[in-house]
C-alpha cells in the first residue's frame, strides 16, 4: 500500500501519472516531423502492405483508436479481438503485419492471435509495456509503451501511452507501407503531441467529476457514446465504468443509439457523448435525440461547441489536436468512473471475478 503514496488508490495514482507516463511515451521518438522507434523496425516493414491490430478489453480499444490512424495514413489496416481472430481476421501472408496490443504482454487469447498470424507468414510487432514479456519475446519486434508498471486492474495510463504510441506508429508506418500517404494533418498531429502531457495535467487540475458522480449515483444505466475516434474513447469510457462501479454502462458508435440502445434511455440513463473538434455531428445529434427522451447529457470534449451550450453537464478538456482531444476526453472519463466507484465504496483497485492480465483462453 505503501505505494499508493498520497493517493487512496492505485487507479487514481495512475490516473494522475499519465503526463509522466505520456512524456516517457514520446521521449526522443519525435524528431522534425519523423518518429524513430529504438528499434529501426526497418526491415520488419520493408514489405509490408497491410496490418492487422489484435487485443482484448482497454488494449483493443486502444487499438480500435490506433486503426483509425492507420488507416488515415493509408495503411489497409483490420482490428479484430483476439478472442475472436479466426472468426473475424482477414487472410494475411508475409505481406501482413500483425501487431499485438497487449499491457501485459500475456494475455492468452491476443497472443494465441499472432501465433496463427505468424504461423501463416506475418510478420509481427508486440506494442506492449512490460520488457521481457511473452509478446515481446515471441513477436519479431517489439516498441514499449513506458507507462510504468500499471497495479490497477482496470488500465488507465497504459490506454493513453498505448494509443499514443500507436499514433506514433501509424507516421512511422506512412513513411514505409507502399502507397500509403501520411495523413495530411500528420505534421500537425506530430507538433501538438509535446504539450499533451500537459493537457493531460490541466485535465487533472480542474476536472469537475468529483461533483458530477455525485449526481450520478441514483441512476440505473450509463451510456457512453462517441463517432470515430470518440467511439473508441465511448466503449473504454462504458468499459471502465462497468468494471469499477459495478453498474450497467454501455458504449457505442453515436448513430447506433437508434437502433436499439434508445430503447433504454430513460431520466435514469444519463449519456456521455465524447466529441472532438473533427468529429462531433452524429454525436450532437444523437445526445439530442437521447436528451429528448429525458435523459441527462453530459458532453465531454472542448469547450466552444453546441454541444456544451445545449448538454446538462459539461466535462471540458484543452482545445488541441482533435486526435489528443480524444484521449484528453478519455482521463475525464477516467475520473468519473473512480469517483462513481469511490462513492459507491466499491474495491477500485481489485474489481470482484477480474484479473489484471487474463493468461487463459
Ligand atoms: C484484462 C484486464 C484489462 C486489460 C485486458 C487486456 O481483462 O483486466 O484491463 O485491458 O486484460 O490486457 P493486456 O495486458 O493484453 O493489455
Amino acid at each position: 500500500d505503501a505505494g499508493k503514496g498520497e493517493y487512496d488508490h492505485y487507479m487514481l495514482k495512475e490516473i494522475h501519472h499519465q503526463p509522466t507516463a505520456l512524456s516517457n511515451t514520446i521521449d526522443g521518438r519525435v524528431d522534425d516531423g519523423t518518429v524513430a522507434f529504438e528499434t529501426p523496425l526497418s526491415q520488419l516493414v520493408a514489405n509490408i502492405e497491410t496490418v492487422q491490430l489484435v487485443a482484448c478489453g482497454t488494449s483493443y480499444h486502444a487499438s480500435m483508436f490506433g486503426a483509425q490512424l492507420f488507416r488515415s495514413a493509408g495503411i489497409p489496416t483490420e482490428v479484430i479481438r483476439a478472442s475472436e481472430y479466426e472468426a473475424m481476421a482477414g487472410p494475411v501472408d508475409e505481406r501482413s503485419l500483425v501487431v499485438a496490443v497487449t499491457q501485459s504482454g500475456e494475455t492468452a487469447d491476443t497472443l494465441d492471435a499472432v501465433r496463427k498470424a505468424a504461423g501463416r507468414g506475418a510478420k509481427s510487432l508486440a506494442v506492449t509495456n512490460v520488457v521481457g514479456s511473452t509478446a515481446a519475446r515471441e513477436a519479431d519486434e517489439a516498441i514499449y509503451i513506458r507507462a510504468g508498471p500499471e497495479v490497477g486492474v482496470a488500465a488507465t495510463k497504459t490506454f493513453s501511452s498505448q494509443a499514443v504510441t500507436l499514433a506514433l506508429l501509424s507516421q512511422r508506418l506512412a513513411g514505409a507501407v507502399p502507397d500509403a500517404t501520411p495523413r495530411a494533418d500528420g505534421n500537425a498531429m506530430l507538433e501538438a503531441l509535446p504539450d499533451l502531457p500537459a493537457h493531460v495535467e490541466t485535465v487533472l487540475e480542474t476536472s469537475r467529476a468529483d461533483s458530477l458522480a455525485r449526481d450520478l449515483l441514483e441512476d440505473r444505466s450509463y451510456f457512453f457514446l462517441g463517432s470515430g475516434l470518440g467511439h473508441s474513447v465511448a466503449l473504454e469510457g462504458a468499459l471502465k465504468f462497468k468494471e469499477i462501479t459495478y453498474e450497467h454502462a454501455e458504449g457505442f458508435a453515436a448513430g447506433e443509439l437508434k437502433h436499439g440502445p434508445l430503447a433504454l434511455v430513460t431520466e435514469e440513463s444519463p449519456v456521455f457523448a465524447v466529441y472532438t473538434a473533427s468529429e462531433d455531428e452524429k454525436t450532437e445529434l444523437n445526445a439530442t435525440e437521447a436528451q429528448s427522451r429525458g435523459a441527462p447529457v453530459v458532453a465531454v470534449g472542448p469547450n466552444d461547441h453546441p454541444l456544451v451550450d445545449d448538454a446538462d453537464a459539461h466535462l471540458s478538456v484543452p482545445d488541441t489536436h482533435p486526435v489528443w482531444t480524444a484521449l484528453l476526453a478519455n482521463v475525464q472519463l477516467q475520473l468519473v468512473s473512480y469517483h462513481v466507484a469511490d462513492l459507491l465504496g466499491r474495491p477500485i483497485d481489485k474489481p470482484r471475478n477480474l484479473a489484471k492480465s487474463v493468461t487463459v483462453e
